[in-house]
């Protein structure tokens, strides 16, 4: 499986400070991923589109995470740049993320962050700080095999215990 790491921060890519999160990210993944893609791009939604469609359509990842950009300051865009890229919109993957986080933190309802298909290519947004990436990727990372196998047209294994 190919994974595609997008960092969304202004003062990541203005280099104030350190991108811990898409690294933390990167991490995560590395025992499911054949391969990584990174970037890092400020909160500019033209420059996150950009980043989506590239790690979509030319790098061929299976899966693009994001990191940051989900909350309600003014400049946080990422869930509105990815939905303008996706094609089919999968919200179950954003409510389950939200609602296990709420377990941990009433702060999880302000995280507007969305999920959806790009072609064959499931696109995720996470929210920006490090704890919140392990927490959410807790929950998402079972069910990525079985999403890129069904992406791809196999539904041999629906049914299955994919995910448990
Ligand atoms: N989700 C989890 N699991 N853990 C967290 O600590 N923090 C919340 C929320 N979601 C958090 C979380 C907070 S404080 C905010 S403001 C929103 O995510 C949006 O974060 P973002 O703007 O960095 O994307």
């Amino acid at each position: 499986m190919k994974i595609g790491v997008i960092c969304v921060s202004d003062r990541c890519a203005q280099g104030v400070c350190e991108d811990r999160s898409g690294k933390l990210m990167l991490e995560l993944v590395a025992d499911l991923a054949d391969e990584t893609v990174y970037r890092l791009v400020p909160d500019e939604r033209l420059e996150i589109e950009f980043a989506l469609c590239n790690l979509a359509d030319d790098e061929g990842a299976d899966v693009v995470l994001t990191t940051g950009g989900t909350g309600f300051a003014p400049r946080d865009v990422t869930p509105e740049a990815t939905l303008a890229v996706i094609d089919r919109a999968a919200p179950g993957i954003s409510e389950a993320i939200r609602q296990k986080s709420l377990a941990v933190t009433p702060n999880a309802m302000l995280s507007r962050a969305v999920s959806g298909i790009r072609g064959k290519t499931l696109i995720v947004n996470l929210p920006g700080s490090p704890k919140a990436v392990r927490e959410s990727l807790e929950v998402v990372l079972p069910v990525l095999p079985h999403a890129v196998e069904t992406m791809s047209g196999n539904t041999q294994n629906c049914g299955g215990n994919y995910g448990k």
